[in-house]
């Protein structure tokens, strides 16, 4: 479809404007409230987008062939009780839902979190749904829900999707959008990497201490494929634990379990490492989830987590939603550089990335990747 126009609704640093200008569009109007996101974007693509998308009267926005949001996830139980008959009242869906209504696009490209689909009881996709088909929209029956991973980006990010196109402009009764699967083994954590040997990316000696003692932890035990995370204070303990609730008894039960199998090489563990005295109290845990393929910590993707510390397979990132969180290359023993999550979230390479790094993990753990609204709308588009 060359030569269309779009609009950019809940903009971050725009997503869904790259994919649709790779797609041969013209952008008419963005709309974002966060000024350090719309900063990023002005500086990409020369468009100021700071406004509220609430205030915006529906008639100021231009014509357009197709609507794009990447809408927060609210629940509607409340705006269809205070609303009466509009159950989208209220919600930033509902500014979505007028501007619809006056501008009737010919496509919808919609994103939004994983447990939309689930969220308050299924009841909120419902609602979506039901305004989207009274608007005259052509929907998929259910929500796409697709990750980068399976087009070939190494980060695991599930997101819904949400394409449709408008009854008055196609003669197509059903929209059919696959998502094509690449292999897990061909995917590669270092084809984001960019290489950076700026020392403020390193891991501290504090975290290659620990993680140190988790590498001959995991390779001095009888097996790495646990399922249970690992809780170094367990071990050796005996205390009653029937306050705690059963998955919680479980895993403490697993734990000690392990110990006593392993009890002669845990000990001299424990005292190599001052039984753990030094560790701050949350890296005394421990997840595995990378099955048998690798051999160490170091070959991971590594996150040090509210919950502990976690190792995932080279070829998976995590989503970035917690930027807190950033993944750290166990390789190259250092985090990811904002260019390196740009990457994971398909950003061409002259993409102008927000100069405060904390600012630009957060624009990209909001934003949405690329390559999949590419890969969908583009199915959509020749489709119909
Ligand atoms: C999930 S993010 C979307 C990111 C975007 N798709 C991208 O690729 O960067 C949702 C965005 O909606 C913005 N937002 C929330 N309320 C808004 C409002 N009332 N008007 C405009 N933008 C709003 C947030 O600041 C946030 O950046």
């Amino acid at each position: 479809m060359p030569n269309f126009r779009f609009i950019d609704l809940f903009a971050g640093i725009g997503g869904f404007h790259i994919a649709m200008s790779q797609l041969g569009g013209e952008c008419v109007f963005a709309s974002e409230i966060d000024k350090f996101a719309a900063e990023t974007y002005k500086q990409n693509f020369n468009i100021d987008s700071l406004n509220d998308i609430r205030t915006v009267d529906a008639l100021s926005i231009p014509p357009h062939d197709v609507l794009c949001a990447g809408f927060p996830c609210q629940s509607f139980s409340k705006a269809g009780k205070q609303g009466g008959f509009d159950d989208t009242r209220g919600t930033l869906f509902f500014d979505i839902k007028r501007i619809l209504a006056v501008h009737k696009p010919k496509y919808i490209v919609l994103e939004n979190v994983r447990n939309l689909v689930s969220h308050d009881k299924g009841r909120t996709w419902k609602i979506i749904s039901k305004t989207l088909k009274d608007l005259g929209y052509i929907i998929t029956e259910k929500p796409i829900i697709v990750s980068p991973h399976q087009i070939g980006v190494p980060q695991l990010r599930e997101r819904v999707y949400i394409l449709g196109v408008h009854k008055d402009f196609t003669n197509c009764k059903k929209i059919c959008l696959s998502v094509p699967k690449a292999k897990k083994n061909l995917l590669s954590g270092k084809s984001i990497l960019n290489g950076t040997s700026d020392p403020k990316y390193h891991i501290s000696d504090y975290e290659e201490y620990v993680l140190n003692a988790w590498n001959d932890f995991i390779n001095g035990i009888d097996t790495k494929v646990l399922g249970f995370p690992i809780w170094a204070k367990e071990f050796a303990q005996n205390t009653d634990i029937s306050q705690f609730p059963k998955w919680k008894q479980n895993f403490i039960l697993k734990n000690r379990e392990l110990y006593v199998r392993n009890r002669t090489f845990i000990d001299g563990w424990l005292n190599r490492y001052n039984h753990l005295k030094d560790f701050v109290p949350t890296h005394t845990k421990f997840e595995w989830q990378a099955g048998y393929d690798i051999s160490s910590v170091w070959e991971g993707i590594i996150q040090f987590r509210p919950s502990g510390i976690r190792v995932k397979r080279p070829t998976e990132f995590p989503a970035l939603v917690a930027m807190v969180h950033i993944p750290i290359v166990g390789w190259k023993k250092r985090r990811l550089t904002p260019r390196e999550v740009a990457n994971l979230q398909s950003f061409p390479d002259d993409f102008k990335v927000n100069a405060n790094p904390q600012q630009a993990f957060k624009q990209f753990g909001n934003a949405v990747n690329v390559k999949v609204v590419k890969t969908l709308a583009q199915q959509l588009f020749e489709q119909t």
